[in-house]
């Protein structure tokens, strides 16, 4: 097993990814902007054996990934998987349609994961080993009512992480979107 960063790591399914893999062995980087919620999640990982470490950090803010990273970094040595789980939506509604709510979504669920990639990526490249995951959602597959941008953000990280699998063919890098 090795280390892995996961986003969004204080509710929901990253929370609970992260506590699953823990219990498999997996040291945790735990990543989100509510770091009382990471902590309690790092202090559970431990009381069962586990290693983990919070960091608060806001994925749209280049400057914090990086920061996150070099912390994971000295921590731990390596980041051998990054699950770019930090995502999700509002509604888009045809009565007020907003171009900023789509900016949001697109920035937060896209640009979010692209800063944690380009974080971890050379790092990987360099040692030929690593595994990135991205949490797209079947909200990628086609534009769902109420759902435009949200949709538009899940598949437009889709196709952003088939193109890199291939790009990565060979690297020694695997992954997958899932949703
Ligand atoms: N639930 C579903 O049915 C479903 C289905 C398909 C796909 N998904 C996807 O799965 C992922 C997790 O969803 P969820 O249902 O578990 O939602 P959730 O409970 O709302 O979790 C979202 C996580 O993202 C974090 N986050 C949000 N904005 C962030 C930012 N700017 N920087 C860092 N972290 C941020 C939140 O933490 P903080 O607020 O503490 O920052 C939280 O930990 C999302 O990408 C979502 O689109 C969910």
């Amino acid at each position: 097993m090795g280390v892995t960063l996961i986003t969004g790591a204080s509710s929901g399914i990253g929370r609970s990814l992260a506590r699953s893999l823990a219990r498999r062995g997996e040291t945790i980087v735990a990543v989100a902007r509510r770091k009382e919620l990471l902590d309690t999640l790092a202090d559970e990982i431990k009381a069962d054996g586990g290693r983990a470490l919070a960091l608060r950090c806001d994925v749209t803010l280049p400057a914090q990934v990086r920061d996150a990273c070099a912390a994971a970094l000295q921590a731990f040595g390596s980041i051998d998987r990054l699950i770019a789980n930090a995502g999700g939506g509002e509604r888009t509604s045809v009565d007020e349609f907003r171009a900023s709510t789509v900016a949001d979504m697109l920035t937060l669920n896209v640009i979010g994961a692209a800063n944690c990639i380009e974080a971890v990526l050379p790092a990987m490249l360099a040692r030929g080993h690593g595994h990135i995951v991205l949490m797209s959602s079947l909200a990628a597959s086609r534009g769902l009512p109420g759902a435009a941008g949200y949709s538009a953000a899940k598949a437009a990280l889709t196709s952003m992480g088939e193109g890199l699998r291939a790009d990565l063919h060979g690297r020694g890098i695997t992954g997958a979107a899932y949703g």
